[in-house]
Order: C-alpha cells, then sequence, then structure tokens
C-alpha cells in the first residue's frame, strides 16, 4: 500500500498539486491555507527556528512544506524514497547554496543520511506513521544517539490511537490495521508511547495537540522533543 501511496499516487495528480500528492486532503481536496499556517506555526515555533540552523527533514516529501522554513534557517537536507516527489522538490523548491535532497528508504539504512553530524535540529512531519515501532527506534538512535548536535526533534502529524475509534466509526469504516505501517495512515500511537522513545534516549517531550479548527483534529499530535542538558 505504501508503496503505491509514496510512489505512484503522486503521478496521478498535477505537477503543482502539492498538497494532494502527499495526501494533505479532506475530502479529496487540498486542506486550506489555515491548516498549512498552523503547520508551519508550530514547527518554526517548536523547533525554534534560526538563521544558524541546519535542518534534517526526514520523509521531506516534495519539500512544498519544508519551502516555507527556507527563509528562517541557514541549511535544508530533505530526505525521502519517493524519487518521484524529489523530482517535485529539485524542480519547484530547490534553492542553490540552500537546500539538498537525498533519495533513501530511511527504514532500510537511516545511517546513510549524508554529513548526520551536522544537523542541529530534526523535522519528521507526516511521516513517523509509515515505519514499525522498531524502525522509528533504530531512526531516532541513528540520529539523535551519540550525535549531541540534535538539540531539538519535531515529530508532526502523527495519528493518534486514541481517538482512532471515532475515526473510523465516522467514517463507516472497519477498524482495522491499526499498527500496520504500510496501511494508507500507518500505524495509529498512544502519544504517551512515542514519547517514551525519545525520552529514553535523553529528551524531554511535549506532546502538541492540535486546535479544534486543524483539519486533523484531534485525530492527530504532535511531539516536540528538546535534547536534556
Ligand atoms: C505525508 S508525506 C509527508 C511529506 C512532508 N514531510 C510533509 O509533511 O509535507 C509522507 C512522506 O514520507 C515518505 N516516506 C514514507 N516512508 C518512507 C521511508 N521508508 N523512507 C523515506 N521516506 C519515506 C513518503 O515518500 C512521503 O513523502
Amino acid at each position: 500500500m505504501t508503496g503505491y501511496i509514496h510512489h505512484e499516487y503522486p503521478k496521478t495528480v498535477g505537477r503543482k498539486d502539492f498538497w494532494k500528492q502527499i495526501k494533505r486532503t479532506v475530502n479529496g481536496q487540498e486542506v486550506s491555507p489555515d491548516d498549512i499556517e498552523i503547520i508551519i506555526k508550530n514547527v518554526s515555533n517548536g523547533l525554534m527556528l534560526s538563521k544558524s540552523d541546519a535542518l534534517l527533514d526526514l520523509g521531506c516529501g516534495n519539500a512544498a512544506l519544508a519551502s516555507y522554513f527556507y527563509k528562517k534557517i541557514n541549511r535544508y537536507h530533505g530526505v525521502d524514497f519517493s524519487k518521484y516527489l524529489l523530482e517535485i522538490a529539485n524542480d519547484f523548491f530547490f534553492i542553490s547554496g540552500v537546500t539538498t535532497f537525498q533519495e533513501l528508504d530511511l527504514s532500510a539504512s537511516p545511517k546513510s543520511i549524508h554529513n548526520l553530524q551536522n544537523y542541529n535540529k530534526v523535522l519528521m512531519y507526516g511521516v513517523a506513521s509509515y515505519f514499525s515501532k522498531k524502525q522509528l527506534c533504530e531512526i531516532f538512535e541513528t540520529i539523535l544517539i551519540n550525535n549531541e548536535n540534535v538539540q531539538q526533534i519535531y515529530i508532526g502529524n502523527v495519528p493518534n490511537i486514541n481517538f482512532s475509534e471515532n475515526f473510523f466509526a465516522r467514517r463507516n469504516l472497519v477498524k482495522n490495521d491499526l499498527k500496520n505501517p504500510n496501511s494508507s495512515i500507518g500505524v495509529w500511537w498512544e502519544p504517551s508511547e512515542l514519547s517514551q522513545i525519545l525520552i529514553s534516549m535523553g529528551y524531554s517531550c511535549k506532546i502538541v495537540l492540535m486546535p479544534t479548527n486543524f483539519y486533523g483534529h484531534p485525530y492527530r499530535f504532535d511531539i516536540l522533543a528538546l535534547r536534556n542538558e
């Protein structure tokens, strides 16, 4: 399923339908500019983005979201396993001297991320659910442990298992596949279980619940993790 969603589905919509390509949609329609604004504000404020930052974006997709952060930071490196989405990123959201993109399956070889020691902030938005717990732990271990440079990591748009019942009932769907990273939504998480992984790696976590006017409310949550001194 994920193979199709990330590699093939984006080709079925327009090359400039950036939010549709990564399924940031409600009933097939792209989410509102207000929704995007909420995401940008939460990530920018949470990560306290500044001109000295080197941001590593795990699962950057077409980098449409990332492009809103470029002016706030010094360097940006986006990693994704979708060749097509990276092609869009390079065509529309590449800035020479600021951005670099890398094609990589993070579940297979997170250690292959270029210049891992260079980044001080990490973003993983709308991606965490597409990994099993074991894979996610491996990614965090690779990026966070023995890498004191990473001060903050923001994990966004994670499906909240506490609201899964309601989500499936409202859509008349059978509740299943809650722990399947290959399903269309991916793995649903208990917020404290996810934050516990980061706490065990030396980070303090804040769980961010989305406001009622956000398209993903109440089904999605974010986690901001800060490295302990
Ligand atoms: C919903 S999109 C989010 C894109 C971007 N972060 C954003 O928020 O706009 C999920 C992204 O995760 C990427 N992805 C999923 N599994 C991946 C993996 N194993 N390795 C690298 N990227 C992956 C997909 O290709 C897709 O671009």
